[in-house]
């Protein structure tokens, strides 16, 4: 996609020293990365290059949440060590997740880590345009192996699809509620200040801003019911929690360093427009103990990334697996990397 958005708009990378990864690329890989908010930052460390361990071992982090801190650090030191076992975490079970746009990219990697894990949540529910189609085959398969997969039809643009599916997860929970909602769906068209038109600017607000609030919304007395189920006290993934997969080029702050090497107007606006929704839930369901939070998977090798990204699906995922495991109060409303670094707006 990014490639052929390069080829289209006659793109270059001008800004050489730009990385979506949230900071200027330096001579260390991951080094020069500069972030504001630390105080919110999470610092997950990245095990898998560093400790030179796969990106598969470094995330099978049990979402085992409100761990206290000292058992976290120890993960952290085992991670570090590369042992990439987490049987021996006192974990909880993660009862429900749900992941939209599962069927390709980030989503279905992330519904792959979530099946992997060694102890899984109870159902992993993957949404998809059409299951029944050519693209859905891949997250098809994987039922006949994981029986916790359970795979809705769900557009995220038409609300009575979006209904629909909210109605069969609750009638699949029988009665638990969902303990964590991905708003992961997405889309990146070619878009310049002088080609945009209202239809382009439309369609991506629908899907990237308009779906992700009506699958919240659709979805929130399922969340809720979790939230006030749940034995944990704070804000975790584990309890219940909203994660909205934005991206750095939706940052306000941070546009001057990325600007002409990609534009894509629409893009940009609909992820600004998704960190404000963001913020929003925050605001709105914080009595309700549900966290809500904006991530940036770094710039990643999927159709919508391009081959040209920095980081691998597996990579990218793995983080995004131990950020969600570590979020709590602290990162309630705010735009995180899948380093656990906080960006500006
Ligand atoms: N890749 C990156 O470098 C990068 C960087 C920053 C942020 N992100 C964000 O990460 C998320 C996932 O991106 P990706 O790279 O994995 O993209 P991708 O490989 O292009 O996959 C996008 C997924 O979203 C689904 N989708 C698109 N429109 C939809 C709609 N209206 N209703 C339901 N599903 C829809 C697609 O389904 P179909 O197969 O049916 O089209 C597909 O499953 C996106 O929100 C994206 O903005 C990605």
């Amino acid at each position: 996609m990014l490639k052929s958005l390069f080829d289209e708009q006659k793109l270059s990378p001008v800004n050489s020293n730009f990385r979506f990864g949230g900071g200027e690329r330096k001579n260390d890989e991951w080094g020069g990365l500069s972030f504001h908010n630390k105080e919110h930052d999470i610092s997950v460390p990245r095990v898998e290059k560093k400790a030179g361990v796969s990106a598969k071992q470094g995330s099978d982090c049990s979402l085992a949440f409100k761990k206290p801190q000292c058992v976290r650090q120890q993960d952290r030191q085992e991670q570090q060590q590369g042992s990439g076992s987490k049987e021996g975490m006192a974990g909880h079970q993660c009862g429900s997740v749900l992941v939209t746009g599962a069927n390709r990219g980030i989503g279905l990697e992330l519904v792959k880590r979530f099946l992997g894990k060694p102890n899984p949540p109870k159902t992993v529910f993957a949404t998809c345009r059409d299951p029944e189609g050519a693209r859905g085959q891949e997250l098809k398969s994987l039922t006949s192996k994981h029986p916790n997969l359970k795979i809705l039809q769900l557009e995220t643009t038409d609300p009575a699809s979006v209904e629909a599916a909210a109605k069969k997860a609750e009638a699949h929970l029988g009665g638990s509620g969902l303990n964590l909602l991905i708003n992961n769906a997405g889309i990146m068209p070619p878009c310049t200040l002088e080609s945009a038109t209202s239809k382009d600017m439309l369609d991506v607000y629908n899907t990237n801003l308009v779906g992700p609030m009506l699958v919240s919304k659709a979805f929130l007395p399922l969340l809720k019911k979790a939230a006030h189920a749940s034995q944990q006290k704070g804000m975790s993934c584990g309890r219940a929690a909203i994660i909205n997969m934005s991206t750095i080029l939706g940052s306000i702050e941070k546009t001057p360093e990325s600007y002409f090497f990609i534009p894509v107007v629409s893009y940009r606006c609909s992820k600004t427009a998704l960190n404000m929704l963001t913020k929003c839930q925050s605001m709105g369901y914080k009595e309700e103990g549900i966290l809500c939070t904006a991530v940036h998977p770094g710039w990643v090798k999927t159709e919508l990334g391009s081959d040209q990204a920095d980081l691998t699906v597996e990579e990218s995922v793995n983080g995004i697996m131990n950020v969600l495991c570590n979020l709590s109060e602290k990162q309630h409303g705010v735009l995180v990397t899948w380093e656990g670094k906080v960006l500006p707006w």
